[in-house]
């Protein structure tokens, strides 16, 4: 009896295992997420190169999110989206390093692909090469170790959830959440190849949607090509700005009840070709008269302001809602309708870096209509990089006229070597402003060795780009690789280009967009035929990868961890009025709120950098029910805000302004905000402290 029972058991068990995963239909899955909040505050934010754009508070907190998938034979790839500028190598480096000291060799710099949305509103100093941690005013330790740490556990969160489950692919359109920034340019592509798209820029959505045997829904993961530039460079406030609030909107819908970065769906909206993209749907407008900018130049006769584009809201908080939901919606709708057709088949990866400066091929030269000898150039950035975009204008290292305002500009100008004419002539017809190849002191200032990578999961392809692809070069990648698959025997596959992706290089523009000499040209590094280059690239690793050769590993990209420098200074110490310590109110909350108003208190504080809380949180809205107090909200959420100002150096004072604008769905009752921080010891030593408001009434009498 008992023998044929246990017997009955292992039967059951060996038909469960096969019915549920005995195909390559059926992957193992996994996906996490982590918190990678940079420092809030007095670090300069990566995106808009604005010395200026100095963090003072937190709205919205950045989050890694990790998918995994492994096939039957034990093949594994992990793609993560990060809610930062870029992803430098560096990071990538250590992610691998940690990831090697947890798991042995199941992860490494071939297999896992980490991509940066390319919000301009967080924290920068994590690049390492020169130019990129300039405006920051060099390396931020802190701002790194949050990247690395809370990567690092997105992906070891998605391999300690693995599961047997099944991955759709769809794809739908959102028409009104981008704008080309540079038609002019885009208008250089020939008419035949434009002809053949009816938008300026991509205007589909690509989801991948992870469902465990059990049908439920355990991950989403999208791609929109647009700049999360809807919070413009006047902003101080932490945020992952557009596609981060499209990914907590996802996951607030499908964790319900849990607070923000919590509960185990993950939902992404992550970047692609959005090189020439902008969000800001109005289009570009001089500031002051409201007049159209010029269309070449995207200049403003000088009574008139500045060329900025904005909109579709009236501020750039309602813009970045506004382009949010709508790409939340579209993801939502894909989920609802249970459309899209299922990924099949194995999975594998390939890697390769790359000289960029030392490659050479022959390529079709669409001007000439004759193949070409074509080469990569040293780094160097053309003079309409310094102009900057019309979603950021003019500030890269300096604003007109202003080129000592960077104490670390003003120390390393003169170690730029001036461009030789063979560099010159590499770069034609860009004009040369900064000759970054040539500059080797202290250390590199733009990278010359560039990882390229390749991943599939079954009849999709992600392919690993180590910078922005403007529109029409994505269009041409993602060709290029679809032919070369086909070519190689592979079949016919979905290409999806997980942009900003394991290292920064800036830009890539087409040949034509390249004559044109806008921003995104002139920060294309490696000269006229920087895309040619990388299609080459890209050709080769999908055949080899289709066929199974392996390639060369390539150059090492030089390890600047060791050599890095930094100006941003640490914190001092922190200090309080005397009778009011750390923790203290300074202004309080009303007694009484109604929906739609802002609650703001005011608290004596520490420096927000002595303690970043991952997972946590430096402030609480609290509701009172049957005299407990429980949590509503966090410092993540998109109603509450944090504000932190130095109210004196010399002692060391700060306030914290915490703000909650009371949104419709809030009950009546009663309710308190508390603030969490660390304070640093003039004598040594960081301590804890809190604070917390009055209890304060929130009715839902409108107001009279
Ligand atoms: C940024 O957006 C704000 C509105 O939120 C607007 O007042 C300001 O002019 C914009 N500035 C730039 C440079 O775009
Ligand atoms: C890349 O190529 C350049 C130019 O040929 C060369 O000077 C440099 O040493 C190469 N870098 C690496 C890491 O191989
Ligand atoms: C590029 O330079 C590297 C290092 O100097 C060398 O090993 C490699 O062969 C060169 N590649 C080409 C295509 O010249
Ligand atoms: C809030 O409203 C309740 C009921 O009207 C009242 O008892 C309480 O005193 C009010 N609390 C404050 C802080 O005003």
């Amino acid at each position: 009896m008992k023998s044929l029972n246990i017997s009955t058991i292992f039967l059951a068990l060996a038909v469960i295992i096969c019915i549920s995963c005995y195909s390559v239909e059926c992957y193992k899955i996994g996906v996490g997420r982590a918190d990678i909040t940079g420092p809030p505050v007095e670090v300069t934010f990566m995106g808009y190169a604005n010395l200026k754009q100095k963090g003072k508070g937190l709205h919205l907190r950045q989050f890694a999110r990790s998918f995994v998938v492994e096939d039957p034979s034990g093949n594994r790839v992990a793609y993560v989206s990060a809610d930062c500028g870029m992803v430098g190598y560096g990071v990538k480096r250590e992610v691998i390093k940690r990831l090697k000291d947890r798991y042995q060799d199941i992860y490494s710099i071939d297999n896992v692909v980490i991509s940066g949305t390319h919000t301009h509103s967080t924290p920068g100093g994590f690049l390492m090469d020169l130019l990129y941690d300039l405006s920051i005013l060099g390396f931020v330790p802190q701002t790194y170790e949050a990247l690395c740490q809370g990567i690092y556990l997105s992906i070891k969160r998605a391999t300690d959830n693995l599961q047997e489950g099944k991955i759709f692919l769809s794809k739908t359109t959102v028409l009104n959440a981008n704008i080309n920034r540079s038609p002019s340019s885009y208008l250089m592509n020939p008419e035949a190849e434009r002809a053949r798209y009816e938008f300026d820029v991509d205007k589909d959505i690509t989801q991948l949607k992870f469902v465990n045997l059990e049908n439920e829904l355990i991950g989403v993961f999208h791609w929109f090509a647009v700049h999360p530039t809807s919070m413009n460079n006047t902003n101080h406030l932490v945020s992952s700005d557009n596609v981060g609030y499209a990914s907590m909107l996802l996951e607030k819908h499908y964790n319900p009840n849990k607070l923000p970065g919590k509960g185990k769906f993950v939902g992404a909206f992550a970047s692609t070709n959005l090189g020439d993209v902008s969000p800001n749907i109005r289009g570009p407008k001089c500031q002051k008269s409201g007049n159209n900018c010029d269309v070449l130049t995207s200049r403003c006769p000088h009574e008139e302001g500045e060329c900025v584009a904005s909109g579709p809201g009236k501020d750039m908080f309602e813009s970045t809602q506004t382009i949010a939901i709508r790409l939340y919606e579209a993801g939502v709708g894909l989920l609802q309708e249970e459309s899209g057709r299922e990924v099949t088949g194995d999975v594998s990866f390939i890697h390769q870096t790359v000289n960029m400066t030392n490659y050479s091929a022959s390529v079709y030269n669409p001007l000439s209509r004759k193949m070409d000898k074509i080469r990569g150039c040293l780094p160097a950035m053309g003079y309409s990089f310094a102009a900057g975009t019309t979603d950021g204008p003019g500030v890269f290292l300096f604003e007109q006229g202003e080129t000592t305002s960077n104490p670390m500009w003003n120390a390393l100008r003169d170690f730029i070597a001036p461009p030789t004419q063979a560099d010159i002539d590499c770069q034609h017809p860009k004009p040369i402003l900064l000759a970054t190849g040539r500059a080797a002191f202290p250390y590199e200032w733009q990278p010359k060795v560039v990882p390229t990578q390749v991943l599939k999961i079954g009849d999709l392809i992600l392919a690993g780009i180590p910078g922005e692809p403007t529109t029409m070069s994505g269009r041409r990648l993602r060709n290029a690789i679809k032919k070369s698959a086909l070519e190689s025997g592979g079949g016919e596959f979905d290409v999806i280009l997980a942009g900003l992706s394991n290292l920064y290089s800036s830009y890539i523009a087409t040949f034509e967009e390249y004559q044109a000499q806008r921003y995104e040209a002139a920060s294309t590094l490696y000269g006229p035929h920087t895309l040619s280059i990388y299609i080459n690239q890209y050709k080769m690793l999908t055949a080899a990868m289709m066929t199974g050769k392996s390639v060369e590993k390539g150059p090492e990209p030089p390890y600047l961890n060791d050599k890095v420098l930094s100006l941003v200074p640490g914190v001092v110490f922190d200090g309080h009025p005397i009778g009011k310590d750390f923790g203290a109110i300074k202004f309080d909350a009303k007694r009484s709120y109604t929906i739609n108003d802002v609650v703001t208190v005011t608290f004596i504080a520490g420096n927000p950098r002595n303690n970043i809380f991952h997972e946590k949180t430096y402030l609480v809205v609290e509701r009172k029910i049957n005299e407990r107090w429980k949590i509503v909200l966090t410092d993540a959420d998109w109603d509450t805000k944090m504000h932190w100002e130095r109210t004196s150096t010399l002692l060391g004072f700060s306030d914290i302004r915490i703000e909650w604008t009371i949104a419709p769905n809030i009950l009546p009752g009663e309710y308190r905000i508390r603030h969490f921080g660390n304070y640093k010891y003039i004598l040594g030593g960081i301590f804890p402290y809190e604070g917390v408001s009055r209890t304060f009434n929130v009715t839902n009498n409108a107001k009279l």
